[in-house]
């Protein structure tokens, strides 16, 4: 979906725009996806999981730019792709229509200046436009910053899904569920 440019001032006094992530930074976001893989544990895709080729995931930024139900959101500092977060309705039976699921990661150096709370908050307004009633995410148990930063933007804890996720290591890790009304 398209929608208005945002600019906000973050925390060290630099300005980032918050933009539709459009197929002119699919290259930067398939770098972008590999890096941040790499420097959290908390995303489901591991590094190598990212195989989009530029056509591939061109295709994808073009679709979701014209689907009226489905916001990729970039942030960009400096020029530069600093993170993305996205909106998308979890599903089309007419039961679930009103549910949307969030997700978002920055690269590491742009953690803690205010970018995440700024794209939640302009999700949640592009959301009650779309239609949405209910916000939904799931958040690794131990990503407590994350966990946080949702809770801040009025997300409450409505559940635990048992070992949701088994990492390379063996070790399960448990995901939370979080909800906010819209
Ligand atoms: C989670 C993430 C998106 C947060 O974005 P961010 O831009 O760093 O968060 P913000 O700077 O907007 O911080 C918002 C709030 O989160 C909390 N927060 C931020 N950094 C924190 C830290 N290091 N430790 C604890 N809480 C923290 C604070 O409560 C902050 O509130 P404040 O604005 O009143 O100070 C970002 O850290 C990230 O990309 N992490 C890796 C990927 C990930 O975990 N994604 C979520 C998967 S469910």
């Amino acid at each position: 979906m398209r929608f208005p440019e945002r600019e906000i001032t973050l925390k060290d006094g630099r300005t980032c725009v918050l933009k539709p992530t459009g197929p002119e930074v699919a290259a930067e976001m398939i770098v972008y996806m590999k890096i941040t893989a790499g420097e959290t544990e908390w995303l489901l895709r591991y590094p190598d999981e990212v195989n989009f080729t530029l056509e591939g995931e061109q295709d994808i930024l073009g679709k979701i730019l014209d689907d009226p139900g489905h916001v990729m959101m970039a942030a960009i500092v400096d020029g530069k792709v600093a993170g993305n977060a996205s909106i998308s309705g979890i599903g089309n039976k007419r039961k679930i229509l009103h549910r949307c699921s969030l997700a978002i990661a920055l690269y590491r150096e742009y953690w803690s200046l205010g970018i995440g709370r700024a794209m939640i908050e302009y999700l949640i307004e592009l959301a009650k436009e779309i239609g949405f009633s209910q916000m939904d995410l799931e958040v690794v148990a131990e990503n407590t910053q994350a966990q946080a930063l949702y809770r801040k933007c009025g997300f409450i804890e409505t559940g635990r899904r048992h070992n949701a996720l088994k990492f390379d290591d063996g070790s399960m890790h448990d995901e939370i569920l979080m909800y906010r009304d819209l």
